[in-house]
């Protein structure tokens, strides 16, 4: 027969949760007040399980699960929560919670995790001693309450206390850095330094300075001794952006000072220790990099300790209301524009919408709506995504002009709202080399693939034509 006790408020669900179990194999407890758990588990040993309600009267329940697991460190617990938040998930599983479910329930999860939490001997959370929370930090927090959401914040509660690096990955905009903050701030770390550094914004002498610090005369330009950000984030964490972009040698010199918790400032001899978390982040898929021969596999390995995988917005439409509640906050509060309410129909453009520039492009998008509308109901015309991209676009044949500016710029102007906010610095690149594409595909095609004929009816040779070829993978 295993015990389990019952703590919640709500003497009705307590009671229909417990006939839910088999009374043969489970006895049921029932405490309504999370000041008298305590006492009651000090006082019965041989309870195998606490169930807790986060929403108690008088001590919530993640100060009940604190001192449960001072009393009996051993002992499972399960966090119920009656509506999603990423910081309770977080603190459940940092506090060593064996669960964190929401309500409404899906009860075969529960008996699973019920029967899987009473099968369980020892509890193989660290005996750290906790710290004391800074109440309410709405700063930075995760916003969402998707199924994918909460299990990264669970995740994040349970890597908090130890010092194992986390690689995150996930494309541009899914919120990498900030989950890199959350576990920063969930960390005994917290009251240290949080750095981070852009791998693929420097090119890697500067790098390597920038990471490692160098000594005066190090090289051309070092007129100072400068500090890196490997030794200004001792005892803290160390963000290592974008690090698929690093080069190999900067890898190696990564490694080792992973490896070997020390390093030596770019140009100097002496040795200088250093105990850094790291928390990494990148868009690129390393497996290919490493296949590529441009990540080192050793360094995968020591980064990717635990991994994190932020799925793109578009898998987890579900939160895309409670993020535009939050942005539609963020920025209405800044701008003193409290009043300013969104349409049912904008609502849907955002749900309904694809997001490649995932949350970002969301923000983004909400920020410009409330500069630009003039009324006090956002409507889809306000949102930079709902600008004619997509839509087919009129091309008067009879009356195409002769230098063709016209018409491109038809064609590109529906689209430029978005590459701005997706590709600022890249637009030019991008477009030009899209342009390059087409006109070398099409002008193929019409010669069915006759490369004699389209190298000199585009007017280029054919070694240029060769090359764009393969460049741009044209077939
Ligand atoms: N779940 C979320 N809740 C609240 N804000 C979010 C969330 N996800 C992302 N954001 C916001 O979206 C913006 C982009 O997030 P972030 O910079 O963390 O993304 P990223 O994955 O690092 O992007 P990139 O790869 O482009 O650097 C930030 O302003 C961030 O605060
Ligand atoms: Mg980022």
């Amino acid at each position: 027969m295993k015990k389990i006790l019952l703590v919640d408020d709500d003497k009705d669900l307590s009671q229909s949760l417990a006939n839910l179990f088999d009374s043969d194999k489970y006895h049921f407890d029932f405490l309504e007040d999370g000041m008298e758990v305590g006492n009651f588990v000090r006082e019965h040993n041989e309870v195998d399980l606490v169930m807790l309600d986060v929403n108690l009267p008088s001590l919530s329940g993640l100060d009940v699960l604190k001192q449960i697991k001072q009393i009996k460190d051993d002992l499972p617990v399960i966090i119920i929560s009656g509506f999603v938040s990423t910081e309770n998930a977080i603190e459940a599983m940092k506090e060593g919670a064996y669960e964190y479910l929401t309500k409404p329930f899906e009860l075969e999860k529960l008996i699973e995790t019920v029967n899987k939490a009473c099968g369980f001997l020892s509890h193989s959370t660290s005996n750290q001693i906790s710290e004391p929370q800074p109440g309410g930090n709405e700063i930075g927090e995760i916003v969402g309450k998707s199924p994918e959401i909460v299990e990264i914040a669970k995740l994040i509660g349970q890597v908090a206390n130890s010092d194992a690096a986390v690689l995150i990955f996930g494309e541009s905009g899914t919120g990498k850095e900030l989950v890199a903050r959350a576990i920063h701030r969930s960390s005994r770390r917290k009251n240290n330094a949080f750095l981070s550094v852009n791998c693929a914004a420097l090119p890697e002498t500067l790098l390597e300075s920038e990471l490692f610090g160098h000594e005066k005369g190090a090289f051309t330009g070092a007129y100072f001794k400068r500090i890196g950000k490997f030794e200004q984030a001792n005892n803290g964490s160390l963000f290592l952006d974008e690090i698929g972009d690093m080069s190999m040698l900067t890898q190696s010199k990564l490694l080792r000072v992973l490896q070997e918790k020390e390093l030596e400032r770019v140009g100097g001899s002496e040795t200088i220790n250093v105990d850094v978390r790291i928390v990494a982040a990148t868009n690129k898929s390393l497996v290919q990099c490493m296949k590529d021969g441009s990540f080192r596999v050793d360094l995968f390995y020591r980064l990717k300790v635990v991994s994190i995988f932020l799925p793109p917005l578009r898998e987890r439409r579900s939160d895309i209301p409670i993020l535009v509640d939050h942005f539609m906050n963020k920025y209405a509060g800044q701008m003193n524009q409290s009043s300013k309410k969104l349409s049912k129909n904008a609502m849907q453009l955002l749900t309904k919408y694809n997001w490649p520039g995932n949350v970002r492009e969301l923000e983004n998008n909400i920020h410009t709506a409330l500069v630009m509308s003039k009324s006090d109901l956002l409507q889809p015309e306000d949102f930079p995504i709902n600008s004619e991209a997509g839509k087919p676009v009129d091309i008067d044949m009879e009356n195409i002009q002769e230098d063709y500016t016209d018409t491109f710029k038809k064609i590109i102007d529906p689209v430029m709202p978005n590459l701005i906010i997706n590709s600022p610095g890249q637009i030019y690149q991008f477009m030009e080399s899209a342009f390059e594409r087409a006109i070398i595909s099409s002008c193929l095609k019409h010669f069915d693939g006759n490369q004699v004929k389209t190298a000199e009816t585009l007017g280029i040779s054919r070694n240029t034509l060769r090359d764009r070829i393969s460049r741009y993978e044209i077939y």
